[in-house]
């Protein structure tokens, strides 16, 4: 990726080491203005169309969030049937449509490649929320700004890490996105636990061994398991074709302060894109780890904010502006 200006975000297959390296140095310095040490007008006049055709709060929310924090106002449409797309309008249309109203869209949708398709309408830089099973490259981002923060307490790097991903790694992007980033690194260690049906994508263990990393696939949580990073995920119910059939696999795979202590080091960060299922049949993470120091779970969601504006700021070009239009916060905040 040469430049960010103008350009679609739709996949990780976007980024190299230089572009993830430049966007968490900008993610780094919108850290005063997400904690409400000051706040910025620069993307004063701009809008956000931010169209969720499929559940979400973190992602849509932090959209949202991060781009007012820039100065800028944000247009939601949310859910199928509250659109045009429901009276039989193509992607291509509405983009073509909703393009013109906004400077730049955030846009998830149940169908993989429909993000890719409505940007081909798009005359704006369309970032990628989510597209079905296939991608969530801005969670990818922030999953990694995430690890790279967390391992900087532990003396550790992204090269050499060891990570174990958990639970429903066939349906869910965002360990596709974390994987295929990871492929840009040295010596990741991956150990991926799941059921038989529900294993990573064969395309992605393959760029995995391609990257010459070291893998390990099993269905069973064994032993002690020295990884760095536990990632653990969510059934992905919506992705299934019969509740029925993800009833089979829910609470296959739980996590609570026992199994942590029996099968991860003291120092093992835990991490879950979130929502977490807390119905008693699923509870993949117990709320008993609320209190364990290494649980990153809502330092994720508080770095999804930075790695949001930081994609919104060179995506608009307005990265080394940021500061000169710099006000102070003349209310109560707690956030610092
Ligand atoms: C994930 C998603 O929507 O892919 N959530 C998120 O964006 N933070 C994971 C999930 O829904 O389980």
């Amino acid at each position: 990726m040469s430049s960010f200006t103008g350009n679609h975000i739709l996949s990780v297959s976007q980024f190299d080491r230089e572009a993830i390296e430049l966007v968490f140095s900008v993610a780094q310095s919108m850290e005063p203005y997400a904690k409400r040490q000051k706040r910025t007008t620069v993307l004063d006049g701009a809008i956000l169309g931010n169209l969720f055709f499929e559940p979400s709060t973190r992602t849509r929310v932090s959209f949202g969030t991060a781009f007012n924090l820039l100065g800028g106002e944000v247009r939601e449409t949310t859910g199928m049937a509250n659109s045009a797309l429901a009276k039989g309008e193509s992607l291509y249309d509405t983009a073509r449509v909703l393009s013109g109203y906004s400077d730049i869209i955030a846009m998830r949708h149940p169908a993989a490649g429909s993000v890719a398709e409505f940007a081909e309408g798009s005359r704006v830089p369309v970032l990628n929320g989510g597209d079905g099973a296939n991608e969530h490259p801005t969670q990818a981002l922030l999953d990694l700004f995430t690890i790279k923060r967390e391992l900087q307490f532990n003396n550790k790097t992204i090269d050499g890490l060891h990570i174990a991903m958990i639970g429903d790694l066939r349906y869910g992007r965002t360990v596709h996105s974390l994987s295929k980033l990871l492929c840009l690194f040295k010596n990741v260690r991956f150990t991926l636990i799941s059921p038989k049906e529900l294993a990573m994508p064969d395309y992605i263990l393959a760029a995995i061994e391609n990257a010459g990393h070291s893998l390990k696939v099993t269905d069973q949580l064994e032993g002690n398991m020295d990884a760095d990073i536990c990632y653990q995920t969510r059934i992905q119910e919506e992705r299934f074709p019969s509740q029925d059939e993800a009833n089979k696999y829910r609470g296959k795979f739980r996590l609570n302060q026992s199994i942590y202590t029996r099968h991860f080091q003291s120092k093992t960060v835990i991490m879950h894109p979130l929502p977490r299922d807390s119905r008693t049949e699923a509870n993949e993470l117990d709320n008993d780890l609320n209190l364990n120091p290494n649980l990153a779970i809502f330092r994720q969601t508080d770095n999804g904010v930075l790695v949001r504006m930081a994609l919104f700021a060179l995506t608009l070009g307005v990265e080394n502006l940021v500061s000169q239009y710099e006000k102070p916060v003349i209310w109560y905040s707690n956030k610092s």
